[in-house]
């Protein structure tokens, strides 16, 4: 497996940074996870248009421009000896130098920021796991109001993600003051009498590119769906429930706190839009 780091391509156990980097000291940084299908990347621009927002929201100037990223992240995608791929970017606030504190929570002045890359296999669903869905948890949202910044400091979402793994669950579901926001690591769809249901972007959540994906093939296919604010009673009582990502796709949820989401099965809907989704993505590999 081969990373960049730095201006560097190298094999990703030789990439190192120093212990000080603010990545690792403070959380200070922000990332991106890009698919690619066929060593090709899956909405490459609208994954690089969502890094530059979330260098802008944590005030940090991207080292590179939109084609220099592009350039970075196709050889790095070449370089690899395996073809679909879960690409990871993270840009960090970098490392203090001679003459500053090691530590010091205010930004660090003159100092480049750390750029890692690396891909590993992206492995999707099998049939077999689409046709049986996940089981998911509910769990309130306690992280902080800036959702929408793909942050490296994760912890809130990697305790909240863990009751899901303790309870033998894939997803937590989010909710914040009675409405749903999304998953620890997805978005979550809701369906009900034929109504595709999404959550509004907002600073409570990350608008996935997957979200973003799902909205178009619905108004494209005239799929009945409305952006809009869903409540706790309208999770409960979804026909259907989904969490979609980037590595995950499309999923169906299939059970919620230990009680059936609708017929407890992968719902109609769900299967239609997972077969747009494959097929949009092979429409667009091929292009
Ligand atoms: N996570 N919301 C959160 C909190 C996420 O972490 C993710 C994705 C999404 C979906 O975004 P997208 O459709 O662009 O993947 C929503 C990635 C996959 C991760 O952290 O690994």
């Amino acid at each position: 497996m081969n990373a960049y780091l730095n201006g560097q391509f190298l094999p990703l156990a030789e990439a190192k940074v120093s212990a000080l980097d603010r990545g690792f000291v403070f959380g200070d940084g922000v990332y991106e996870v890009v698919p690619v299908y066929s060593k090709k990347p899956f909405r490459l621009d609208d994954h690089l248009r969502r890094l530059q927002a979330s260098l802008d929201g944590i005030r940090l100037a991207s080292p590179h421009a939109t084609d220099g990223w592009r350039e970075l992240i196709l050889r790095l995608i070449e370089l690899q000896d395996f073809a679909d791929q879960s690409l990871y970017i993270q840009v960090t606030r970098g490392t203090p130098v001679a003459g500053q504190l090691p530590r010091d929570h205010a930004f660090p002045k003159g100092v480049p920021p750390t750029v890692f890359m690396f891909a590993q296999p992206l492995v999707t669903a099998t049939p077999a796991q689409k046709a049986a869905g996940v089981c998911a948890v509910s769990a309130l949202d306690n992280r902080w109001l800036r959702c929408n910044i793909k942050a490296i400091s994760l912890l809130a979402n990697i305790l909240l993600r863990q009751q899901a793994v303790d309870a033998g669950c894939a997803e937590t579901v989010m909710l914040r003051d009675g409405f749903l926001t999304e998953g620890a690591a997805s978005n979550i769809f809701v369906v009900k009498d034929g109504v595709l249901l999404a959550p509004p972007p907002s600073n409570l959540m990350l608008t996935g590119i997957t979200y973003d994906v799902v909205l178009e093939l619905a108004a494209t296919h005239g799929i009945p769906h409305q952006v809009r604010a869903i409540s706790e009673a309208e999770v409960r009582t979804a026909d259907e429930l989904w969490m979609t990502s980037s590595t995950k796709e499309i999923m169906a949820i299939v059970r919620l706190d230990g009680a059936p989401v609708g017929a407890g099965v992968p719902g109609p809907l769900a299967q239609q839009m997972d077969g747009l989704y494959q097929t949009f993505k092979h429409q667009v590999m091929r292009a």
